[in-house]
């Protein structure tokens, strides 16, 4: 290892939630390390997490996204983990029979040859092409949202949350669709991906797993991953007896090299998408909402001309970079600047760094819908990119479309809250007063 280490001081704000729910601080944070020291090393001090080279820089965090064979995603936990955390992960899978740091065998835990093959699946359906079979559900779905939103409003007196109300279940619900769960079923699976992830927010998380051993909480992620897996066959049998043109089929029907993907990737596939598809789309939908209530003549310029919508969109989701992270684990010694990473090296990519460094993007803590070139890293980049990318703009589009026809005006109504979470992070609150129209 050669290269600059943290002080403790700084090596417990980039790891604990709470940092991650005060957004200023946080980004004054990393604006600090990345004039100071780029790349940089972070030891636990407790010594209860393996140490990580943090990368705060726009182009690094890009030149690691894009060398997908000397940086992968495999060998160490691809979110950040302490070693509780890696000892239950491990634990679980040992009991399915492939041991791994990852709790769940899906896209974002592999590397070539079987990421590529297994991304290939799907990839078309998520494509902008064949999304607009299902724009015209989706479109359905935004506009209840936005009607429902509104009336909760009462006329514009009450103020109104539109976390729950509209950022949170509208893009659940698209997911779960695409995957063909039953609106009915929907709650379980939700309670079954909080259960699987835990969630570092008191508020969030309703496992209540807080007051368990860490026997009884790996007895119940083992247990929610067999639920899991076990609907998901139940799924798949019924799509292969009555396919439809949803993704559910496409996986209960897949094949690599000839051969039926097994249960446990399929089931992978499924929680992957469903995990990755709703909080992250939700905290940039919020972000949106909250850049237009801050910012009335911006609110009224998108409402007049829709044009705009999707600068909004693009730079909402710069603006919040939901996925605050991934890691990568090096396979050969590499050179960023005077730092040298050892190969077995953990790295984090941090985005919401690299979002907000101004070398790529100026004055970027301001909300620039104009923004020209507007090359954010928050879906990613190289082999692993969002693969929801489109569907995810799509969603944030028909949503502001339908609101902004409903709504003259919006502004704040209290303190927004952020969630605690050193993972996918935003809001979990956003009070608003509208005006309908
Ligand atoms: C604003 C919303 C979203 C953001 C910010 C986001 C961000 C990300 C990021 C940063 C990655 C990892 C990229 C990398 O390692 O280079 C990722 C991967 C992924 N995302 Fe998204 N995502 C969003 C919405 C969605 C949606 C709506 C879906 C699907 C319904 C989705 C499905 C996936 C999948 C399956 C992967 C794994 C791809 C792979 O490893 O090959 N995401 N996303």
């Amino acid at each position: 290892m050669t290269g600059p280490v943290a002080s403790p001081q700084v090596a417990e704000a980039v790891t604990d939630p709470k940092s991650y729910a005060a957004w200023t601080p946080l980004l004054d944070l990393f604006d600090t390390i990345r004039a100071e020291t780029p790349v940089v090393r972070i030891e636990s001090p407790k010594g209860d997490h393996d140490p990580f080279w943090l990368l705060t820089r726009y182009d690094d965090v890009m030149r690691v996204s894009k060398e997908n064979a000397r940086f992968l995603n495999a060998p160490r936990a691809t979110v950040f983990t302490n070693k509780m955390g890696e000892a239950l992960a491990r634990d679980v899978t040992a009991r399915q029979g492939e041991e791994s740091p990852n709790l769940v065998s899906s896209l974002v835990a592999l590397d070539a040859p079987k990421h590529p093959k297994l991304r290939r699946l799907t990839q078309e359906w998520f494509m902008p092409k064949n999304l607009r079979n299902i724009e015209a559900g989706i479109r359905e779905l935004a506009a209840k949202t936005a009607d429902r939103f509104v009336a909760a409003s009462a006329g514009g007196s009450e103020v109104v949350d539109f976390i729950p109300l509209a950022a949170a279940p509208y893009p659940l619900h698209v997911v779960m669709q695409i995957l063909g769960v039953p609106e009915e079923d929907e709650p379980r699976m939700l309670f079954l991906t909080q259960q699987m992830f835990g969630g570092q927010d008191e508020d969030l998380s309703k496992s209540g797993m807080a007051q368990m051993t860490p026997e009884m909480i790996s007895q119940v992620v083992f247990g929610a991953v067999a639920e899991f897996e076990s609907y998901f066959e139940g799924l798949a049998a019924q799509r292969r007896a009555y396919p439809t043109g949803d993704v559910a089929t496409i996986l209960a029907n897949a094949e690599i090299d000839g051969e039926p993907i097994s249960a446990r990737d399929r089931a992978g596939y499924y929680i992957i998408v469903a995990a990755a598809g709703h909080d992250t789309t939700s905290a940039s939908t919020a972000g949106a909402m909250l850049a237009l209530a801050q910012d009335p003549e911006q609110f009224a310029r998108v409402k007049a001309d829709r044009s705009l919508v999707p600068g909004i969109v693009e730079e909402a989701i710069r603006w919040t970079s939901p996925v605050q992270h991934f890691m990568r684990t090096a396979t050969e010694d590499a050179q960023f600047g005077d730092v040298t990473i050892k190969a077995g090296d953990w790295l984090m990519m941090n985005y919401v760094a690299a979002n907000h460094d101004p070398a790529q993007f100026p004055d970027p803590r301001r909300f620039d819908a104009g923004r020209d070139a507007n090359r954010h890293i928050a879906f990613g980049a190289g082999a692993h990119q969002c693969l929801g990318l489109h569907l995810a703009r799509l969603e944030m589009r028909l949503l502001f479309d339908a609101l902004l026809d409903r709504i003259d005006a919006v502004e704040l109504a209290g303190e927004p809250k952020r969630a605690k979470s050193t993972f996918v992070g935003g809001l979990k609150t956003l009070p608003l007063r509208i005006t309908p129209a």
